[in-house]
């Protein structure tokens, strides 16, 4: 199958020479609106990634398949999302694979709904939980655009009420008080599973690791991850970027163990 883009395929269209991005989804007719001209689907369509497009300004494009971190970036936004320099952590956490299946508590705007759903392939499932219709509605649109609906069954639940779910493959928990929704994680999670989760602030931090500790999770993980952007110039030299991203949030990770806990019968 010849690698070119058809109609349906997801395009990031990048301003060459500039940050600037857009993501689409190719259609006979559509037209991008850019601040820099205007860009016709038809013309990307059976091009090869990685050519250059020309705005009807003559701003030169660069069509690319997104990744998933810029997937993830470029979903309707109602909420906070998970970074993708923390995703990648989470990914190792929650031990992710295909045919694996998953709980989330905090579904938010759906971007690591859709990270969850690449990994766990159309064989997994992810089971997603948020207590506000509108946003589920939301991530549920944004999963449907990324094209992994086939593999996500999302409803609206509060923390603390049971998951629908029996023995899950992992437990992931995005949301201000995750806390309450540990025990229902552990009831609900094949012993020995993963669970992981992301919190903004430090009180936070200490409340969930003691929930978990208090049912009985293991091998407790607490981390931040900083990361640094790098300033390549082959005559001004190289060091890192002024800016950065200065803090996301605290991640935590554990494994479950069966209901009559550690060193139990
Ligand atoms: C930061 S957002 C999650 C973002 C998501 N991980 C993403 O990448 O798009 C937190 C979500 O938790 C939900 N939430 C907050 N408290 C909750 C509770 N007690 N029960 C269920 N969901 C809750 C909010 O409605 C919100 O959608």
């Amino acid at each position: 199958m010849p690698n070119t883009f058809v109609y349906g395929d997801e395009v990031l269209l990048c301003e060459l020479g500039k940050e600037r991005t857009y993501l689409i989804v190719l259609e006979q007719g559509g037209k991008l609106h850019s601040s820099r001209g205007l860009v016709e689907h038809d013309r990307v369509a059976g091009s090869v990634p990685g050519s250059e497009l020309m705005s009807h300004l003559g701003t030169p494009f660069l069509a690319l398949r997104p990744r998933l971190d810029e997937r993830m970036f470029k979903v309707r936004r109602r909420t906070q999302i998970v970074y993708p320099k923390d995703a990648g952590w989470l990914v190792m956490a929650l031990d992710l694979a295909p045919g694996r299946r998953v709980i989330e508590m905090g579904t938010g705007s759906g971007a690591f709904t859709i990270l969850l759903s690449q990994f766990v392939g159309p064989q997994g499932r992810v089971y997603t939980f948020d207590r506000r219709e509108d946003f589920l509605e939301n991530a549920l649109s944004n999963v449907a655009r990324a094209g992994f609906s086939d593999r996500v069954q999302g409803r609206v639940l509060s923390a603390g009420e049971p998951f629908p779910v029996r023995d899950a493959d992992a437990a992931f928990l995005d949301l201000p008080e995750p806390w309450l929704a540990i025990p229902a994680a552990r009831r609900a999670l094949e012993p020995g599973s993963p669970l992981a989760l992301i919190v903004p602030t430090a009180e936070q931090l200490k409340e969930a690791v003691r929930v978990l500790q208090e049912e009985c999770f293991v091998r407790l993980e607490m981390v931040e991850i900083l990361e640094r952007r790098m300033l390549v110039r082959q005559t001004a030299g190289v060091r890192p970027a002024e800016r950065m991203v200065g803090f996301t949030g605290y991640l935590v990770a554990g494994r479950s163990t069966p209901p009559y806990s550690v060193g139990g019968p």
